[in-house]
């Protein structure tokens, strides 16, 4: 019976069982067919599925080198579910990957970083577990040591209250702009930094500073970097979706999930300007949306 309830809630909520199944089980309370339906059913493996999906349409995207945008989530989801699949759609096959942030990820994006099939991928974090554990602002690697940096929802929290995660980091106004500073360091001149935020209205939280789009782009811009490609995604009545500017400036942070995110392709500042490489959503210069990128 242990056996069989330690198999199923693997296979199915890729964890350990609840305490009292086998008891449920033992008792008769449940019959095993119908723990298997209960998991199945559950929220939880619902998420565990849109994440899975997420990355399978990430993997098939990365097959055509396609950049998909206007994704969709459902309302009972956090950004995740959009920021995973928009950011790992987007490795283009670059030998020397880095990851920042990745110590308090979701397992699923940990698994869609080894599925990208990187020669070299590092990552780092100021908590364990990561491959390097260091700050952000401070990276022991030479400059252009990597070609593709990815961030996902961590810029907010560098410099911030980071109790949560079990680090000590003394609070720093600018800990976003060195980091962004940093990472353009260790990039190559032609790499990228492919990031997400939350965003909405000026928001201090303490763990993280949720900022305006258009406070985000200017921090960008004013970091080294060029925005090659961004987007906003509202989490809207009916589920999560793209977003206009005035949408997105409104959307506020709640307990645990973001309003509104923005995720973004970067590009050093320099090459960028030199080729022209503007291919990057138009909602923060009030021009009319491009519908998809080429
Ligand atoms: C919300 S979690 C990251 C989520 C993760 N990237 C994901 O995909 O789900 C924020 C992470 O940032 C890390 N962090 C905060 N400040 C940092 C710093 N200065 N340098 C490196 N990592 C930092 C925290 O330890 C934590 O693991």
């Amino acid at each position: 019976m242990e056996d069989f309830v330690e198999q199923v809630w693997r296979l199915v909520l890729r964890r350990g069982p609840d305490p009292d199944a086998v008891e449920r089980l033992r008792r008769g309370d449940v019959s095993r067919s119908r723990l298997v339906r209960e998991l199945v059913e559950s929220r939880e493996f619902e998420r565990i599925e849109l994440l899975d999906d997420g990355l399978a349409r990430a993997r098939s995207e990365r097959g055509r080198r396609g950049r998909p945008r206007e994704l969709k989530a459902p309302a009972w989801s956090d950004e995740r579910a959009i920021e995973i699949p928009w950011v790992l759609s987007r490795y283009a096959g670059e030998s020397r990957v880095l990851d920042v942030g990745t110590a308090h990820a979701e397992q699923a994006y940990v698994e869609g970083l080894r599925d990208l099939g990187a020669p070299e991928l590092v990552t780092v974090d100021l908590a364990q577990p990561a491959d390097v554990i260091a700050d952000v602002r401070s990276l022991p690697f030479e400059d252009g040591s990597f070609e593709l940096a990815l961030c996902i929802s961590t810029l907010e929290h560098i410099g911030r209250d980071n109790a949560v995660y079990g680090v000590e980091d003394a609070p720093d106004d600018d800990g976003q702009e060195a980091a962004l500073r940093e990472l353009r360091r260790v990039l190559t001149d032609a790499g990228r930094l492919v990031l997400s935020v939350p965003t909405g209205e000026h928001e201090d939280h303490g763990w993280h500073l949720q900022r305006t789009p258009l406070e985000w782009i200017a921090l960008f811009e004013q970091s080294g970097f060029l925005v090659f490609e961004d987007e906003l995604y509202l989490h809207a009545g009916d589920g999560w979706r793209t977003a206009t500017l005035a949408e997105a400036e409104g959307a506020r942070y709640d307990d645990v999930a973001a309003g509104a995110v923005l995720v973004a392709e970067l590009r050093p500042k320099r090459l960028a300007e030199r080729v022209r490489l503007a291919v990057r959503d138009a909602w923060h210069r009030d021009e009319p949306r491009r519908s998809t990128a080429p």
